[in-house]
């Protein structure tokens, strides 16, 4: 693993135009558990029966009491670690420029990146069904559920529910920071979901390495990406950053 995380800080050290794809997995050291595998949140529930956007419409309620609280109270108090805290060392460097992430928690902005694009939404905010005013989740308050707007109106937040479509200015923005960088770089995420699992396939067919960062195989490894980097996110990216910074 040495060797790659040296092989590594020897490709980032002569990119410019470096991306990153992120997953659940980068937060796993934050305490925010993955989606899939061992503890993953998907063990626990499944996922067409809370959460799909029509599950949500039928009852927001049993919705908001089984995940959506669970989930307020684990993202209101999480903070970065050192994956996020690398990515976001990595822009102060000036070699990073975009983070794409599937998750809703708001860790990279926390951890100082300032291109963020959230193909999935986010759980900072939540909107009113009824009149689209918006809220910020720390500030709702859960002595009523579903929490309502003072329009009497249903809050839900802001992240996309299974069965919604992904933003279309997301789509359209990470495909072509996808298809402009000269790395890509995939961390934490078991690249199964779509349309993000494609985005660095956009970067292989451009011309960009392809650099996973991951306890385990993906579907991308050794067929899309160049090498996989088999660890977890924080002390990955640490050691990443330690090697890099003396090249630079
Ligand atoms: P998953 O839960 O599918 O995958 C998490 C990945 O993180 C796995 O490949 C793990 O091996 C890896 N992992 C675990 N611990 C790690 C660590 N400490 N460091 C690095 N990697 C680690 O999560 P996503 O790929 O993000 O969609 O899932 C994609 C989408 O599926 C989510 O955005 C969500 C979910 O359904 C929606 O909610 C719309």
């Amino acid at each position: 693993m040495d060797d790659l995380i040296k092989r590594a800080a020897e490709d980032l050290a002569l990119a410019n135009n470096v991306v990153a794809l992120t997953g659940a997995g980068i937060s796993v050291e934050s305490g925010i558990p993955p989606f899939r595998g061992k503890g993953g949140i998907w063990e626990k529930f499944d996922p067409m029966e809370f959460a799909h956007i029509d599950a949500f419409m039928k009852d927001p309620a049993k919705v908001w009491n089984v995940l959506i609280k669970e989930m307020k109270d684990i993202v209101d108090t999480a903070k970065p670690n050192d994956g996020h805290l690398g990515l976001a060392k990595l822009e102060e460097l000036g070699i990073l420029k975009t983070v794409i992430t599937q998750n809703v928690d708001g860790l990279h902005q926390d951890a100082g990146n300032t291109d963020v694009i959230e193909f999935h939404g986010n759980f900072a905010w939540q909107k009113c069904m009824t009149c689209d005013k918006r809220m910020e989740t720390i500030n709702v308050s859960m002595s009523q559920i579903p929490p309502r707007c003072e329009c009497g109106g249903i809050l839900r937040p802001e992240c996309i529910f299974f069965g919604e479509m992904i933003p279309p200015n997301h789509l359209l923005r990470s495909r072509q920071v996808a298809s402009q960088c000269d790395i890509m770089l995939v961390v934490g995420t078991s690249a199964i979901v779509q349309p993000a699992s494609f985005m660095p396939v956009i970067s292989k067919q451009s011309g960009a390495k392809v650099i996973e960062i991951n306890p385990e195989k993906t579907p991308l490894t050794g067929n899309i990406s160049d090498y996989l980097i088999m660890g977890k996110a924080g002390p990955v990216m640490k050691q990443i950053i330690e090697e890099l910074e003396p090249l630079l």
